[in-house]
């Protein structure tokens, strides 16, 4: 595992746009992505490069697939992550709408939803994940004690969670989600975790330096092959200062 520590907030965004240019031009097409708020100077780089190495702004053969999606909110909601990415990214890069793949929080029978997607998921074999990380250690909408070989399910949001979405829900907050399993998630080639600010210290120090623990899910990623962190000072100081660095981790200060 890797982990680079930024400049600052805005150099960590660069960075994760660098590498997201660099797995594509070495033949990555299938990306795994996330929404919240760490992704958006990811993706306004992302645009940014894009754009600067293709003017004509067409990203036609890039397939992509969210993490989750809340339930019971259409995507046409601006609080969906539809809307997230239509904003954010495929809006302004005119993406192949046949081609992006968010979970359907409003099917009907939304076990098959969940059967459909990972159907999707094993079939597109990801090469790159982008990832952000919760207040909680959650990866994707799995929250603490989500089993490690999870596939794509319907989860019930915790409580902390709730309260960080509560911004982007001025009405109710909807308490459900489907989400990518931690199994699924596990299944990408390459993983890149994005964490920004104070507040997400805890989460990111238990992630890499703590003992795999049910309870923080993103430490499932110690057992990955190819996971890199990429971190503000804020966000890395715990494991800057951490006594249990183990000796396969790597730690690059990024200027
Ligand atoms: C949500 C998303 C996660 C994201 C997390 C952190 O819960 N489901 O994929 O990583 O929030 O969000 P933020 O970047 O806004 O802190």
């Amino acid at each position: 595992m890797q982990v680079y520590i930024a400049k600052d907030g805005l150099g960590a965004a660069a960075l994760a746009a660098q590498w997201m240019m660099e797995a594509y031009a070495s033949g990555s097409r299938r990306f795994g992505l996330a929404t919240g708020q760490t992704m958006v100077p990811v993706y306004q780089q992302l645009v940014a490069r894009v754009r600067e190495a293709d003017p004509s702004c067409r990203v036609r053969a890039v397939e992509t697939f969210n993490l989750d999606e809340y339930v019971g909110i259409a995507a046409s909601h601006p609080g969906s992550f539809r809307s997230f990415m239509e904003n954010h990214l495929f809006i302004p890069l005119d993406f192949d709408r046949g081609r992006t793949h968010v979970l359907d929080g409003m099917a009907r029978d939304l076990a098959q939803e969940c059967q459909r997607y990972q159907a999707e998921l094993d079939r597109a074999a990801l090469e790159f994940q982008l990832l952000g990380i919760g207040r909680n250690g959650h990866i994707g909408f799995n929250e603490p004690a989500t089993p490690w070989d999870s596939r794509t399910h319907r989860i019930r949001l915790s409580p902390e969670t709730l309260e960080q979405n509560r911004d982007s829900f001025p009405g109710e907050v909807p308490q459900e989600a489907l989400t990518m399993g931690i199994g699924s998630i596990l299944q990408a080639e390459q993983i890149v975790v994005v964490a920004l600010g104070a507040d997400k210290t805890d989460a990111v120090t238990r992630a890499i330096t703590g003992p795999r623990d049910l309870e923080c899910p993103a430490s499932a990623l110690q057992d990955h092959p190819r996971v890199r962190y990429i971190l503000d000072p804020e966000a890395g100081q715990g494991v800057l200062l951490s006594p249990n660095l183990q000796n396969h981790l790597e730690i690059i200060q990024h200027s």
